[in-house]
Formats: C-alpha cells, structure tokens, sequence
C-alpha cells in the first residue's frame, strides 16, 4: 500500500495547476447515459472516482476512451441497467447515475450505498424525489430496484439542498415529457457544470446555481463537447498547504467565483491575496492568525469539503479557532491523527475548538477519507521532522498527482 513521505518545515514557492473537477466529471460522466450518442470531455481528472465511474459506464456497454485529460464516452452501446453491487460500494457517488438509466431505459438495479467516512450517506432525498416522478422502488436485501412506464415531471421540494439528489432530479426529468421544478435545490458550481453539460447536449434546463432549477424535457439529446470546471476543494487544500507551510503561490485554473467563502476566511487567517479572472497569488502571513468561526454550509457557504484541510493550517494559528460541521455527521477523524502530530483540538459532536500551537512535529499518521487525508499533507508540510501517511489510496480518490504538484512548489515529498 502506498505511503506519502514528507520532510516539513520547507516553504513553498511558485505556480500550480488546479485539475479538474472531481465533483463535476462524476454527474456529467452518468449524464452521458443519456444520449446515446459521443460525449467529449475535457478536463478529466485521472482519479480513483472517476475510473470507478469509467468501470460502471463500461458495466453499462458504454465505450470509454482516455486521451490525456480527454475522456470520450459513446453510449450508442449502453443497453444494462444494473450497477454490480462491488461497483456501487467502489464509490458512494454511484448513485448519482441512477437518474440517468432509469430517464434511458425506465428500470434501474443498484445496491444501496455502503456508509463512508463521513457517516451514513442516506438517498431518502433522491428515492423520495423519485418517487414523485412516477418512478416505482422496492428497497429489499440492500438492493433498490427501480422501474417506471415514463418519467413524470413534478414540483420537488428538496427538504435539504442536497447536491446529489438536485443532479439525480435533473438527469432524471431532462427526457421526462413536461416540466419539473425543483426547489431548494443546491446551489454549487458543480450543478451549473452539470446544467451547462446538459443543455450542451440539448436539454432545456434553467436556474442552476440558484434554489430553483426547471427542467423543461425533451424527446432526446444529442452528443456534447465540454470542459469541465477547476476543482474548487483542490484549489482550497492548496491555499491550506501555503497557509500552513508558509510562502507564496500561485493557483492557475481557478474560478475565484466559486471560492468566495475560501478566499474570505483566507484573509482572516491573515493571507494576503492577488486574484484575477483566473489565478489567486496567495501570500501567507509569518504566523497565521486564528479565524473566529468557521460554519460549514450548503453552497456558497464554507465547504465541508474545504473544512479539515483548513484546520490542519489553522492548528499552527496565534490563537483559537472554532469549526462547527453541519453537513456530515463523522467528519473529524482526521483531528485524532492531527493530534498525535502536536495539535491542540477537542471534538464535541459537530464542534471542533482547534487552539494554535507553535509547532506541529511530524509522526506516522493514516488517512481515513478523503479530504481528512488531505488535512495530514497540509499538517506533515509544516511539521517539523518526517510525517508518513498511510492509507493513500483515500486521497488518490481526489487529487491528481498531489505529491509531484507539491513538489512543483518547493514540498519534500514523495510516494513510497
Ligand atoms: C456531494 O456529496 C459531494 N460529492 C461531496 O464531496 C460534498 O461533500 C457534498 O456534496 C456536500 O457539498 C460529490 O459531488 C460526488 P449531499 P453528496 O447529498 O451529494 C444528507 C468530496 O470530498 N443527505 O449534498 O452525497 C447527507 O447525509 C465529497 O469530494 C440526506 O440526508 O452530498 C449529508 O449529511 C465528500 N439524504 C448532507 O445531506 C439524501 O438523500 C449533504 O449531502 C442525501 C443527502
């Protein structure tokens, strides 16, 4: 199993490149089921996700090709759908493609999503959305086996803005006959990609971006080219690792728009920032000072996803800095590993009261999710000695290279 091996305590200078992102490829990757026809896609991560999506499209009798960051997807041959349950437990995300077969061929077989790092990932929102749409489901020996005669357009009151259910809806209603309308939909960059994608391919979808999406269905959509938009989580863990280690860096590929929370809660903790329409130069300040509090939120709040990378950097803070954690249940296991590297953070069910330390020393530590395992980069970059993370592969499920971009910049790091 691979490790990462990091010698802190150097700053980081210059330029990295931000890929893809991972959360906009995996909802247009299942949007291609619905055309069965060559879908382009530029700006394709090569991530653990994202070959798990390729496995499950191919599953599907879709053909796949990968040419650099190119991905082409013809689903002429599309013609299973069921999604093997060894596939579904690959990636939680899966069933963001249940929408998808079920709006191409009314029936749809999956096993329920395991749970994950996070907790319990329920999709009551997406089978009760479903539901709404005429669509038929049985829940029985942790499979859900779907079937519909036709789509049925609907109103959807989403009771939570959740971004999977918003995307489902949509790749669900865009061949329905009418008009769905979804409200309280989330509001991220990565549903506005989805719509872009979509309306590329013909459909007729309007609002993304705000909490009311329609959807107005057509008979059937046709092939697309699209670049997918920079990953915004990639782009604020690097902003965590110059925080933490100290320097100068220059983000490119980046939408400075979707990261206004990001970029507001770097200048409390004192970063001094140059942005255009898309770079961000951010230049961390000698010490970082403590950001009061940090709420995570549906979009364009803070980002969970953003939220233990941050506190890895925050730990080094002149000062206290308290996170409360309102989207996942489970997400602070990486406050454990921060803690044996010196940390001073206590944990009291979604709140975490993180108190600034001196110094961070390096240790043996593990990754236990994705983002959590980022955090350790963040924390072994500015810890003074050797940091060893194990369990890898939790972060290979997200970043693109991390260890040659870090070294890009100045990092001492390598995979063992
Ligand atoms: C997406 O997950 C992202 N994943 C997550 O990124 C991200 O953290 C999350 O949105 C929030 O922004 C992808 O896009 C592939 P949700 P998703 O549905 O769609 C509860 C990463 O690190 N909920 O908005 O699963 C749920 O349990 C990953 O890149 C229900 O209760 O998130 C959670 O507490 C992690 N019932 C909250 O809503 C449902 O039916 C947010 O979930 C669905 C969700």
């Amino acid at each position: 199993m691979d490790k990462l091996v990091i010698e802190g305590g150097k700053t980081l200078e210059g330029a990295a490149r931000v890929h893809g992102a991972k959360n906009a490829v995996l909802p247009i990757l299942a949007a291609t089921v619905l055309n069965s026809g060559e879908n382009i896609i530029h700006g394709c991560p090569d991530l653990k996700d994202v070959r798990s999506s390729i496995n499950i499209l191919r599953h599907l009798g879709c053909s796949v090709h990968r040419d650099g960051d190119t991905l082409t997807v013809n689903s002429a041959g599309a013609a299973n759908c069921e999604i093997q349950e060894e596939l579904m437990h690959e990636m939680r995300s899966s069933v963001i493609f249940l929408g998808a077969i079920l709006a191409r061929f009314g029936r749809a077989v999956t096993s329920l999503p395991g749970g994950c790092e996070l907790g319990p990932r329920p999709i009551d929102l997406h089978l009760k959305a479903f539901r709404q749409m005429g669509i038929a489901i049985e829940e029985e020996h942790g499979y859900i086996k779907c079937h519909c005669d036709k789509i049925t357009p609907a109103a959807i009151h989403l009771d939570f803005p959740s971004v999977g259910a918003t995307e489902n809806i949509m790749l669900a209603a865009s061949l329905a006959e009418g008009t769905t309308v979804i409200t309280n939909a989330a509001k991220e960059p990565e549903i506005v990609d989805l719509q872009d994608y979509l309306n590329c391919m013909g459909a007729k979808i309007d609002g993304a971006g705000t909490s009311v999406i329609q959807i107005d269905g057509v008979k059937r959509l046709g092939s697309a080219e699209h670049t997918v938009i920079p990953d915004r989580i990639v782009a604020a863990t690097y902003l965590s690792c110059g925080a933490a280690a100290g320097g100068t860096i220059e983000l490119t590929n980046v939408i400075p728009a979707h990261m206004e929370a990001v970029l507001s809660v770097a200048e409390q903790y004192g970063a001094k920032l140059y942005v255009s329409q898309d770079r961000i130069v951010q230049v961390a300040p000698q010490r970082l000072s403590p950001v009061k509090m940090i709420r995570t939120q549906p979009h364009p709040g803070f980002p969970t996803d953003a939220q233990s990378p941050l506190m890895a950097a925050l730990t080094l803070a002149r000062g206290t800095s308290i996170f409360v954690e309102n989207i996942f249940e489970s997400r602070y296991k990486h406050v454990y590993e921060l803690c044996r590297m010196g940390a001073d953070i206590t944990v009291d069910g979604r709140l975490a009261v993180v108190r600034g330390v001196g110094a961070l020393s390096g240790a043996n530590v593990c990754a236990m999710d994705l983002r959590g395992g980022a955090a350790l980069v963040v924390a072994g970059l500015a810890a003074q000695g050797r940091t060893t993370i194990s369990d890898v592969y939790h972060i290979d499920r997200g970043y693109e290279n991390l260890e040659d971009t870090l070294r890009g910049i100045g990092a001492v790091i390598k995979r063992e």
